[in-house]
């Protein structure tokens, strides 16, 4: 989970970054809003797999602005940055199954994008017993037809591109290992060169291409201004590492993606572990019928 860990280092406060940079807007915190306003005064939340807080914020917000008092923890299994200023407690770095918190203690549970890319059955049957009687679990999850997989799975063959089928980091230190020896370098070079620019241009929409294309200029850029071996492979190192957890990260919310019978098994097993009143919508965005994922309520019974 260290690609979670160096995401939220970033300081992104949502697992969609820069798209959503001040926190959850739109369908998604209207949703979230749309839960509070069904809870009462002094209700204990939960947030689960919170990323760096996102919707215990919103839930703090909420109590702020309506008076609420709720108390708000939230924990996450990736170290995060937590929030300076917030009154919310969190648990930064644990499993939500290793958190220690007491039985029925817990009025609402949520987790936006964070159940599914757990063990179900663990983290359902701690959700059942953290939660009271009648307590509420509300979750938003990816759904395999989603926008939002969508672009992932493009992005995902796009690092699969660049990993292993251009193995480009290969061919780069390769390059700048051997680049006192004239006669390899030269076709080292234009072989990178060639692979870039055919990745470009055949990716037009996307992002990605460009933005690796530009990372690895800037390091031409300082071994051409004079810089040191040591900062050449330091940089390559880095901007490998980075590239590769945001592959791994793309993967995990792939691989996260729930299809139909998924969700219906899901459903299943959160009827086994003993909830009531299970609610399960494909959760629409309100721009003209996006799918976003779904959403699921249910109650302790
Ligand atoms: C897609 S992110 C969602 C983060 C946040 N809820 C949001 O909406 O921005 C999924 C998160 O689940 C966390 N996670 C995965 N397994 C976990 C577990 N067993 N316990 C707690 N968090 C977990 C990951 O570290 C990651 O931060």
């Amino acid at each position: 989970m260290d690609h979670w860990g160096k995401f939220w280092k970033q300081r992104h406060l949502t697992t969609f970054g820069a798209h959503f940079s001040g926190n959850y807007r739109g369908d998604i915190a209207d949703y979230w809003m749309s839960q509070f306003s069904e809870l009462k005064p002094f209700f204990r939340l939960f947030d689960v797999a919170t990323g760096n807080g996102a919707i215990a914020l919103l839930a703090e917000k909420y109590s702020v602005e309506h008076g609420m008092n709720f108390s708000i923890s939230a924990c996450d299994s990736a170290e995060i940055v937590v929030p300076k200023n917030s009154s919310v407690k969190f648990y930064s770095g644990l499993k939500f199954e290793e958190v220690s918190l007491g039985e029925a203690s817990i009025d609402f549970a949520s987790s936006n994008f964070g159940l599914e890319y757990m063990d179900y059955l663990k983290s359902l049957e701690k959700v059942y017993s953290i939660l009271r009687s009648g307590g509420r679990f509300s979750a938003l999850l990816h759904s395999d037809t989603s926008v939002v997989m969508h672009k992932c799975k493009i992005e995902y063959d796009l690092y699969v591109h660049v990993f292993e089928r251009l193995k480009l980091f290969e061919s780069l230190e390769l390059f700048f290992k051997s680049r006192n020896d004239k006669k390899n370098v030269d076709g080292l070079k234009s072989k990178i060169n060639t692979d870039i620019n055919s990745f470009i241009s055949e990716n037009p929409g996307e992002e990605l291409p460009k933005e690796i294309a530009g990372a690895i200029a800037q390091i031409f850029r300082g071994l051409a201004a004079g810089r040191s071996n040591e900062w050449v492979f330091y940089s390559l190192a880095l901007l490998e590492s980075e590239f590769y957890s945001a592959s791994l990260r793309v993967a995990d919310m792939v691989g996260a993606a729930l299809s139909f019978d998924q969700i219906n098994a899901l459903c299943g097993t959160m009827r086994e572990v003993g909830f009531i009143d299970i609610s399960l919508d494909k959760f629409m965005g309100s721009d003209g019928g996006h799918e976003y994922g779904w959403s699921l309520v249910a109650i302790r019974a």
